[in-house]
């Protein structure tokens, strides 16, 4: 039986049109993968062997509704266990609630650039993405999102630190936008990163829940708890609005070793500031490094740093693959580099200081004069 050229199969013409989620590049052979945001620090203590111990019952589904991490969870941050809900990755708990608001002829608001998943999660729910530049600097901008907002709007998401540029959104900044957003509508504060923020003036969404009847914040345990592969996160919100979500979500999509690697990771929780300070710390001498080298790198308080290579994004990118460092590139705007091992932090800024001298046309992110 011949194969047809193009499958006569009845698709949605606007998920066709969607590429599929991009992963960063693997690492070559003895080269840093600096493309995924990942923690370069192995699971923390008694992860693994919690981890194992749990594999003994792989024949089995998961616990479903996944009390006893959202127990945890719940008393952690001082809140009900209904308004924990976790899920498989924040980005599967973005996708539950995005559902949960937005349909078909809705709108949801985010800045841009931001993470690059938000774009193909709006599109699959029907609804259309409205994307709001962000500020020169790199941060959000927080007036213009809430003017982007109209009868359409279901959805505002809010990304701080932000994927790609590392900036935050400060506490003042996002009560003062909460002020211009209609109370009926969902705010979703991505804090995927919030672990690393240094910046005493950051917004912490959690002690907010109880303020706010529409915001929901998500957090992860892919990056400072280094549980990436394992896609676990969570979400703190309204009982109401974490009920929708969880009616959206894929049955029985978290696993039980996921569920019993964060529960171990939140009893080593010493062990892991110690660690988040060693890469925000690494992750300071990295963007000093390179502000002294000429680059304007905007104020990074993630695991990475944001270059705004502009037209010269595709040669920077060769350059620090040729030098066995794979970046995550955007093409036509900038270069997010994850803060890895010491001595790919090295590598990196010899790359980068070559990248400065010896690029034809300079760059936009090189500091003028
Ligand atoms: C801003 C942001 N939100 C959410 C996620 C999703 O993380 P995960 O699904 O691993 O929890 C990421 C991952 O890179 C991210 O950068």
């Amino acid at each position: 039986m011949s194969t047809p050229e193009r499958p006569n199969v009845k698709l949605r013409p606007e998920i066709v049109a969607v590429s599929a989620y991009k992963q960063g590049r693997a690492a070559p052979s003895d080269g840093f993968k600096l493309s995924s945001n990942e923690n370069p620090f192995p699971p923390l203590p008694g992860v693994i062997e919690a981890v194992n111990a749990a594999s003994a019952e792989l024949n089995r589904y998961p616990n479903a509704g996944g009390l006893a991490l959202r127990t945890r969870l719940a008393e952690r941050h001082g809140v009900e266990v209904g308004q924990v809900h976790i899920g498989s990755g924040s980005v599967a708990l973005l996708s539950q609630l995005i559902s949960a608001a937005a349909g078909a002829g809705d709108e949801v608001v985010y800045a841009w650039r931001s993470f690059e998943a938000y774009p193909g999660l709006v599109t699959v729910t029907g609804a259309r993405s409205v994307q709001v530049p962000n500020r020169a600097d790199g941060g959000h901008d927080l007036p213009a999102l809430a003017a982007a907002i109209t009868d359409r709007t279901r959805v505002v998401i809010v990304c701080t630190p932000n994927n790609p540029t590392g900036t935050i959104v400060t506490a003042d900044e996002f009560a003062a936008f909460m002020e211009l957003v209609p109370s009926d509508l969902l705010v979703l504060l991505d804090e995927a990163y919030y672990e690393f923020v240094t910046r005493t003036d950051a917004v912490n969404g959690i002690p907010l829940i109880g303020r706010y009847p529409n915001l929901v914040v998500l957090r992860t345990f892919s990056k400072a708890y280094g549980l990436a592969a394992l896609r676990i996160g969570y979400a703190i919100g309204p009982q109401e609005v974490l009920d929708a979500a969880r009616s959206a979500a894929i049955p029985l999509s978290v696993t039980d070793p996921a569920q019993i690697a964060a529960i171990a990771s939140l009893d080593n929780e010493e062990a892991l500031l110690e660690r988040v300070a060693r890469i925000a710390s690494r992750r300071d001498q990295l963007r000093d490094a390179l502000i002294e080298q000429g680059w304007n790198v905007p104020d990074a308080q993630g695991n990475f740093v944001w270059l705004a290579t502009g037209d010269e994004t595709d040669a920077a990118n060769d350059a620090f693959f040729d030098a066995g460092l794979t970046v995550r590139a955007f093409a036509g705007d900038g270069i997010r580099i994850s803060v890895g091992e010491p001595e790919s932090v090295e590598k990196l800024s010899e790359v980068a200081a070559d990248i400065v001298r010896n690029l034809p046309n300079g760059h936009p992110g090189k500091r003028l004069g």
